[in-house]
């Protein structure tokens, strides 16, 4: 067992919709909090949305809105997402929450008294899609913002500037030393070249300017500005307090990994860690940059028309549950890489891996332990295990730690191949065995044996799939009188206990296959 087991997402900014893109991230974040949660008892998951900053302020005022009323309004439509996917967090942040606010002036004096922020009077090229000032030598060969397509504005002012130079050489260090801070690797080159040339940052904007932002208790003027506040959250959120933080934040911190997504990446891991080094606090373990997900290849744009909600996707394919639209988001690319939605390829993957794979297994074999043993289960089945059954069933038990390898490198995609493959290989060993064939020649113990073995693997293979498909895992555990709540770490081989395991009226599919013509019918609603 391990500790505990602390996890964050990036927070959102409220001035749209969720879209599939953000959904991705909580999906994965989700799944990797569940399979923790298999491994401690101590996990915590944070989630939440970024509310402040000049974009909120322009979308309310463009829509009449108050900021405040934008944000209440917006964040509700992001919990809203994560209930339909079951993206169970233990807190959602407000950056507007008061708690978090009034730490962030705290953490700004702090930083401010020892000298880390000082004032400056400041021009360069803001980008208000990146909410930064940006290297003109990073613009385009238009001078346009490389992330957004958008000329920055020129802005001039007096701010206040975080000596994010003064930690450089010990952040190279700890990035140099520390190979698996960033996931996957090869982002960490990127990181130490921006590294090369990175100068001291604004952190506060004056508030004629930016007026929603939080203040700055000594100087009325300015508002804090967007990353210190954002990335705070992750400390406020569970209870930091320069001078006296809880308990819940001694237990939890240092953050195990932040999952983020690829384009924030050098604020996690160059601001951030200047941050906690200049607040005295140890750093994250790790920092998992995600990809991008396109949709049918195509990047999503509110010009192209293409942005997909999470939520339209589960209403148009009818889903009674979120778990087919998780598994697919989670398997979409390999760790750290771009991955891809489309409808076509949606139902192909899980019909063909939830339904006729993994459903249709588990389906198959209870109606024919109920058809051929009236359901009941005897001694002498597990006794009289074939050589090639122990086997497969020690593999699928092995599988447990190689899939538990997997998610400690973030390895999402690759650990649900090993989850398909016990299913795949577990197929076979059906298909070889015949156990049909075998009840036929009325070789009962033998056509027994073969049922429950595979029933015994269902068991592990419902605990390793449960933090993809929480609702289909835990009717399979249901099915087989399993506790889907077993740890990793307690899972043996004898959960399949002798005696009646099932009738007949209990047996269901626990994935129905998401109709063709159905989904046909209706391309998902655009946000
Ligand atoms: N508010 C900042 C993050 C502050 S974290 C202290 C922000 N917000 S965002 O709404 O623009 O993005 C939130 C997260 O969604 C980011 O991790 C971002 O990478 C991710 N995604 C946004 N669009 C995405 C895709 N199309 N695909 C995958 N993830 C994407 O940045």
């Amino acid at each position: 067992m391990i500790d505990k087991y602390y996890l964050t997402t990036a927070i959102d900014y409220v001035n749209g919709a969720p879209h599939i893109g953000h959904a991705y991230e909580k999906i994965l974040t989700d799944i990797i909090a569940r399979h923790y949660s298999l491994r401690t008892d101590n996990m915590f998951f944070l989630t939440g949305t970024d509310e402040h900053g000049i974009k909120i302020q322009k979308t309310a005022a463009s829509s009449g809105k108050t900021p405040k009323q934008l944000c209440d309004e917006n964040s509700q439509k992001f919990k809203d997402a994560w209930k339909a996917l079951d993206v169970n967090y233990n807190r959602f942040i407000r950056t507007t929450d008061q708690d978090h606010e009034k730490i962030v002036q705290k953490i700004f004096q702090k930083l401010k008294d020892k000298g880390d922020i000082y004032k400056h009077e400041y021009e360069g090229w803001y980008c208000q899609g990146c909410e930064c000032f940006l290297n003109p030598k990073d613009l385009t060969e238009d001078g346009l913002c490389p992330d957004h397509l958008k000329k920055p504005d020129i802005v001039k002012e007096e701010n206040y500037f975080f000596k994010l130079t003064a930690y450089k050489d010990r952040i190279i260090e700890h990035i140099k030393t520390h190979p698996d801070f960033i996931v996957p690797s090869f982002r960490a080159n990127e990181v130490l070249n921006q590294l090369e040339d990175i100068q001291d940052i604004s952190v506060s904007r004056s508030k004629e300017n930016v007026g929603w932002g939080i203040d700055i208790l000594d100087d009325p003027e300015q508002s804090i500005y967007v990353w210190i506040d954002a990335l705070s959250n992750y400390i406020t959120a569970i209870g930091y307090d320069p001078d006296n933080s809880t308990e819940q934040f001694k237990n939890l911190w240092p953050c195990d990994v932040h999952v983020i997504g690829k384009d924030i990446l050098k604020f996690h891991s160059i601001y951030w860690p200047a941050i906690l080094m200049a607040l005295d606090l140890p750093l994250p373990k790790h920092i998992f940059a995600h990809g991008w997900i396109t949709i049918d290849e195509t990047k999503m744009s509110k010009s192209l028309g293409n942005v997909v909600s999470p939520t339209s996707v589960l209403e148009t394919f009818e889903l009674p549950n979120a778990d087919a639209f998780r598994y697919y988001m989670a398997t979409s690319a390999p760790c750290g890489r771009d991955g891809n939605y489309s409808d076509q390829d949606f139902k192909e993957k899980v019909n063909a891996h939830l339904a006729n794979s993994m459903g249709n297994l588990l389906n198959r074999s209870l109606s024919m332990l109920v058809k051929y043993f009236d359901g009941e289960v005897k001694s002498e089945f597990i006794e009289n295990r074939s050589a090639e059954a122990q086997s497969l069933l020690r593999t699928a038990l092995g599988k447990i730690k190689t899939v538990e390898n997997h998610f400690n490198h973030f390895e999402i995609q690759e650990a649900a191949q090993e989850i398909i493959s016990i299913v795949d290989d577990t197929n076979k060993f059906v298909t070889d065995n015949a156990p049909w064939t075998l009840a036929k020649e009325e070789k009962m113990t033998e056509c027994g044996a073969v049922l429950v073995t595979v029933l015994e693997i269902m068991c592990i293979v419902s605990s390793l799939i449960y933090p993809y498909c929480p609702n289909i895992a835990s009717d399979m555990a249901s099915q087989l009188k399993y506790n889907i709540n077993t740890k990793y770490d307690d899972i043996k081989t004898d959960n399949i206990k002798t005696g009646k395991l099932i009738s007949k009226e209990e047996i269901h599919p626990v994935f129905l296959r998401v109709d063709s013509e159905l989904a046909d019918k209706s391309k998902p609603v655009k946000v």
